[in-house]
């Protein structure tokens, strides 16, 4: 039964003066398998992704190459969308911060800020992170020793006046927020760090900009743009048109708000966990549930960076789609990746060992060798069980609640690891059972159509809920076992006796064994 509450899942909007690389596809990977996953439930699923496209850095960009900003935004956002297609990644939408229905909400928003005084004109003294964008007090200047934390280039003092969000304001809403809602950043070491934070004390920030002019005028005063932070956090919501009430898109789509997951990466977590929240706090919107802060892939490890040349770029990534596919690619990201608290570190033979030790000796051969067996004792036909699945269906049943467990709380490794136990079991069950001796002794016929025909409805499960993961490899799964219908709930997919006795059955081959990485 899809439950009543419609399913949103957010990546952060990547901005266009960068080419897409492995940060960029991680992050959409890991929401497309909770998209697919929940899809797979039956539930009203929404997965948004997009470009960040105002700011200086895309003015600079595009100025160096003498062309516009518009222009670079142009072609990189064509980028990325042709990328996510590569990928196959299933997002319902593509948001870029450069179109009408985005800047006109955001207008709206910002307009409604001033309106109520949360925004007020104010003048600034400090520092200035060019880089990041980024502005400093004094204070915090000094324990920087006045360089940017980022790339390390000198701070540059600033006098400016600007428009200012009055974050200072929701203090205390905030504190009670948090404490009311102890899981609403995750992993726990992530929320202990905006806590620690918020303690120093909240102060005012600036949300508009005049030293440049690619971004969204200020309503009423066009001497200043948006900054883009506070223009890209309202992408989660222009979206689904929420600026626009009454409008045909927030007809559509307001109902996915307030958001499921925002899935972002650990350093962009201030403006996802506090700023963001006091901003929907000052427009009476209702806060996301949870953010979920990933750390950082490094490459054999040291920290991926452009200077030193290492980072896992897109013509790298489409090495390994050649040498292993796309579904071997989306496995390592989900089940080896930074999800929770620390970095994971990118290496060419550990995704070759993950491939090996899972997807081909695993995935691929447990099937292979049901298949088979059914193939030589029954010619290919599902045999007829009489002792109705034995313990199996109990077993599916616990592996398939392990599944949906880990699916809520964003935990890919468990929920990948469900299905995967599953098949170590029918290995083992097979191992134990031994049909290829049975199969020797006619006297037995009833008893090895019981093992193999156990043995093809658990794999038949355990394909089900890797479907999120492989959806290729288990599309051709689903065919090999005479295919059943993919659009019927979850539940109803994995309860026992999806395969009829007499089904024709194909033998399958899903991976086949990759020669070793070059070191
Ligand atoms: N435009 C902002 C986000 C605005 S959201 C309202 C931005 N864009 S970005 O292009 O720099 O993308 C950052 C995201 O890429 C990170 O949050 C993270 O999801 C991902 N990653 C970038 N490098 C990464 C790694 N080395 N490892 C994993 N993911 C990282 O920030």
């Amino acid at each position: 039964m899809p439950s009543a509450m419609p399913a949103y899942i957010t990546t952060p909007i990547y901005y266009v003066n960068d080419r897409p690389h492995i940060g960029h596809a991680y992050t959409t990977t890991v929401c497309d398998v909770w998209a697919r996953a929940m899809r797979l439930r039956g539930e009203d699923v929404f997965f948004l992704t997009g470009t960040d496209e105002h700011g200086v850095k895309v003015e600079k960009s595009a100025a160096a190459k003498g062309v516009t900003p518009q222009a670079l935004a142009d072609e990189n956002a064509a980028e990325f969308r042709r990328v996510l297609q590569v990928f196959g990644l299933s997002n319902d939408d593509f948001i870029r911060t450069t179109e009408p229905r985005h800047e006109r909400q955001v207008q709206a928003f910002v307009k409604r800020l001033l309106d109520s005084g949360s925004v007020y004109l104010g003048t600034f003294e400090g520092w200035y992170d060019e880089g990041q964008e980024e502005y400093y007090t004094e204070t915090k200047a000094k324990e920087l020793d006045y360089k940017s934390p980022i790339s390390g280039r000198p701070l540059a003092r600033a006098t400016e006046q600007n428009y200012y969000f009055r974050l200072s304001a929701f203090q205390e809403r905030l504190e009670r927020f948090f404490a009311e809602n102890p899981g609403f950043v995750q992993p726990s070491a992530r929320q202990n760090e905006v806590l620690g934070r918020l303690r120093d004390g909240l102060q005012d920030v600036p949300i508009t900009r005049t030293n440049f002019t690619w971004g969204i005028p200020f309503p009423g005063d066009e001497r200043h743009v948006i900054y883009v932070w506070i223009d890209a956090l309202f992408n989660y919501v222009t979206a689904l048109g929420l600026g626009e009430p009454g409008s045909e898109l927030a007809k559509e789509r307001a109902k996915y708000w307030p958001a499921q997951y925002h899935v972002i990466g650990k350093e962009i977590l201030w403006f996802h966990a506090v700023i963001w929240p006091a901003l929907l706090m000052a427009l009476e919107l209702p806060r996301p549930r949870r953010i979920h802060a990933h750390s950082f892939w490094i490459a054999d490890g040291q920290k991926m960076s452009k200077s030193m040349g290492n980072f896992v770029d897109l013509p790298t990534i489409e090495g390994y789609f050649a040498k292993y596919g796309l579904d071997a690619w989306r496995w390592y990201m989900a089940t080896q990746g930074p999800l929770q608290a620390s970095d994971a570190d990118f290496r060419a033979q550990h995704f070759h060992d993950t491939y090996t030790s899972e997807l081909v000796n695993v995935v691929g051969n447990c099937p292979s060798r049901v298949t088979a067996m059914i193939g030589k004792y029954f010619e290919g036909r599902m045999p007829e069980d009489a002792q109705r699945g034995g313990e199996w269906p109990a077993r599916c049943a616990q592996a398939a609640d392990a599944w949906q467990r880990a699916i809520d709380e964003l935990d890919l490794v468990a929920a990948a690891n469900a299905p995967m136990a599953l098949l170590r079991d029918v290995d083992a069950f097979i191992n134990r059972t031994e049909p290829f001796k049975v199969a020797k002794d006619p006297a037995r016929a009833g008893e090895l159509a019981s093992i193999l025909a156990q043995c093809a409805e658990a794999v038949r499960i355990a394909g089900v809920m890797l479907e999120p993961f492989l959806p290729e490899k288990t599309a051709q799964l689903r065919a090999a076992l005479g295919g059943g219908d993919a659009a019927m709930p979850f539940a109803k997919r994995t309860a026992w006796g999806g395969i009829a006795a007499g089904t024709a059955l194909e033998k399958c081959a899903l991976f086949p064994r990759v020669e070793a990485a070059k070191a």
